[in-house]
């Protein structure tokens, strides 16, 4: 725990403003996680393990047709997920929360933005599994990594 502090300081220091985005999703994020459930990262799961569903792929895609499309092609995920290699993929969702689509920022619901990461998950090559993507309640505990 105290090493990831530690992390997210030097990240903060040698920031870009993308990083530092980021890396305050991040601060605020693990100050949460480290004063409610110090064993959080105990088990951690990778976007290998099939941690969305097919339904949430489907849903996705419709979505990211039409609040994503327009700006990203999938190349630019595979790019992205290697930048957020090893990171839970609930502070990767956090940033697209916050900051998309670029021109209407948090303008989807939160379920919407968990069906987008289900369908680039997808896109890049990760499988389907049983379990849903939650925010609520697994998304933290699954790490990501690189396509
Ligand atoms: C109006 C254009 C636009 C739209 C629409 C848009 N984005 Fe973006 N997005 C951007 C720009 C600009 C950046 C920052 C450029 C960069 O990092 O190369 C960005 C960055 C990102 C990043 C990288 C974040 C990071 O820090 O790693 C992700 C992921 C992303 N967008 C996902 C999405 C998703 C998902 C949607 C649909 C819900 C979306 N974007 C819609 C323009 C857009």
């Amino acid at each position: 725990m105290k090493k990831l502090k530690i992390d997210v300081v030097s990240d903060v220091m040698s920031s870009t403003m993308k990083n530092s985005i980021r890396a305050l999703a991040k601060a605020a994020l693990c100050a949460t996680v480290l004063s409610a459930a110090p064993s959080v990262f105990a088990d951690a799961k990778t976007i290998k393990d099939g941690v969305f569903t097919q339904a949430q792929v489907d849903a996705g895609a419709q979505i990211y047709d039409n609040a994503c499309k327009a700006c990203h092609d999938m190349r630019f995920y595979r790019d992205t997920l290697k930048s957020w290699d090893g990171q839970p993929v609930l502070w990767m969702w956090e940033t697209i929360l916050g900051t998309m689509p670029a021109d209407n920022p948090g303008s989807l619901m939160l379920e919407e933005y968990t069906d987008v990461v289900a369908y680039i998950l997808s896109e890049n090559g990760f499988p389907v599994g049983d379990t849903a993507l939650d925010p609520d309640t697994n998304m933290a505990d699954i790490n990501i990594v690189a396509p």
